[in-house]
């Protein structure tokens, strides 16, 4: 299905799948006019979504598969520290594509093709899946259609940025790579792109040749990384390396009543907040495209749990440390940041609250139970979450998991990963001139 009107595809989609059908109000929600910079962000799972399931699937099942793309997440984040990339294993295969989680639309080419591409703070890498594609699972641009649209060659300076390219010719520069489970074969391409009211004439993207495994986003990748042909280097005189997002919540269930389910990507340091709490942006030389703060301990009610330093130490050796990530759902901690902590969680929840576990989420309740606090302490900044931040609950309320799990000890090295579900709901401003992460409280809109 080509998405040149997106309207059209999303309320074929919305009436096809949803519950109820809203198509009167579809259009003003899921396609709201953007402004400026700002451009509206969807949950994969949010009605606004065509990619979201197709059949119901219960609470659980939503669970344990994103705590399975979780695992393949981790991977590809934790394959960034080698320096020859390798390639992953691939996922077994599970019809749903969920991995990055948040979605944009995006225009490419002359005149302009739609897509929903996946933002992807811990990627520097741009994709479209174009025409002829292999393997590619949606829509793809028509790259003959557009008059901008050109093919890099060997001789092009971008060129040399892409790791070993497989073929270098006059016309054509490609490359073999690795996402998450998937392996990616594209040919390095510009053309303009449009977001929201900005055009970026020519961007330099992989046009997606052929693909395999199912973690490649459906209809393009945007990388919000910060290393070399991320979109911050090519739009540093437009945003000036800046950029704010509000990711909004999620129900762990289709029964999807609020409309509230946009948030919002705010591109360049225009209508930033002003009033934000900071904490120091730390650039890691072992994965250079990924955020990287400080954090310096947890507090679980009002005590501050016995963890020590050195699993949350900053390593440029090895690159351990902490990063925010907009592509993992649930947070990890490394187990000796972990364990104190669930601990202490559940020595608040008291003895009479039973625990029992879904999946890797192993501090899980079905009675009714008074929740602790909990705050992340950062270097000059502490953020006290509210539950619905570090809390997961079934749709009929009767289970109740803290939605945080023990980092996996067989990776390279040691990463905590402030995910998606941490953030939500906030907005998190990455401002890398000033080298600084800024956290506050918003409800996305
Ligand atoms: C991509 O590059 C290959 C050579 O590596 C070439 O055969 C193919 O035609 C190119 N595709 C496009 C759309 O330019
Ligand atoms: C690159 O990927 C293509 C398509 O998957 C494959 O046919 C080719 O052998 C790969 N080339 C290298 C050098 O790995
Ligand atoms: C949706 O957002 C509006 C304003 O932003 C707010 O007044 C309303 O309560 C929200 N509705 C839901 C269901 O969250
Ligand atoms: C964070 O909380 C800790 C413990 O309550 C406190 O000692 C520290 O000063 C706070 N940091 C900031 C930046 O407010």
């Amino acid at each position: 299905m080509k998405a040149s009107n997106p309207l059209v595809l999303f309320n074929i989609i919305f009436c096809t799948f949803a519950l109820i059908c809203i198509s009167t109000t579809q259009g003003q929600v899921c396609n709201k006019p953007q402004k400026g910079s700002t451009l509206q962000v969807f949950h994969v799972f949010s009605p606004c979504s065509p990619f979201r399931p197709q059949k119901s699937i219960s609470w659980e099942e939503s669970v344990l598969q994103m705590q399975s793309e979780d695992k393949t997440r981790l991977l590809y984040l934790s394959s960034l520290a080698v320096a020859k990339k390798q390639v992953v294993p691939i996922a077994s295969g599970r019809g749903l594509i969920q991995s990055p989680t948040y979605i944009v639309r995006a225009l490419v080419g002359t005149p302009p093709q739609t897509f929903l591409m996946a933002v992807d703070t811990s990627s520097d890498a741009a994709w479209v899946p174009c025409s002829g594609c292999i393997g590619c699972p949606s829509s793809t641009f028509a790259s003959e259609q557009s008059t901008s649209f050109k093919t890099l060659g060997c001789e092009a300076p971008q060129c040399k940025q892409v790791l070993n390219p497989t073929t270098c010719t006059a016309t054509a520069c490609s490359f073999n790579t690795t996402y998450g489970g998937s392996t990616v074969a594209a040919n390095l391409s510009q053309d303009s792109l449009k977001l929201a009211t900005d055009i970026i004439p020519s961007y330099t993207f992989g046009c997606i040749q052929q693909t395999t495994g199912n973690s490649v986003p459906p209809q393009g990748l945007l990388g919000l990384g910060r290393g070399p042909l991320s979109l911050l280097s090519q739009t540093q005189s437009l945003y000036q390396s800046t950029f704010s997002y509000c990711l909004p919540g999620y129900k762990f269930s289709l029964q999807h009543k609020s409309l509230n389910f946009s948030g919002s990507l705010r591109l360049g340091p225009t209508g930033q907040p002003i009033r934000i709490k900071y904490t120091p942006l730390l650039k890691n030389p072992r994965r250079s495209s990924l955020y990287y703060v400080n954090l310096l301990g947890i507090r679980v009610g009002p005590k501050i749990v016995d963890i020590p330093a050195s699993a949350f130490a900053f390593d440029p050796a090895t690159g351990a440390g902490t990063i925010f990530d907009s592509g993992t759902t649930f947070t990890r901690l490394v187990q000796a940041a972990y364990i104190p902590v669930r601990d202490e969680f559940r020595r608040r929840m008291g003895k009479t609250a039973i625990v029992s576990s879904l999946g890797g989420f192993d501090t899980c309740y079905t009675v009714p139970v008074t929740i602790p606090t909990m705050t992340f302490m950062f270097s000059g900044m502490n953020v006290t979450l509210p539950q619905d931040n570090f809390l997961i609950h079934s749709s009929s309320g009767s289970t109740t998991c803290l939605a945080m799990a023990a980092a996996p000890d067989n990776v390279n090295s040691v990463l905590n990963v402030i995910a998606n579900l941490q953030q939500q709901n906030h907005r998190v401003l990455f401002d890398v001139p000033n080298s600084r992460l800024g956290v506050s409280r918003e409800t996305c809109t």
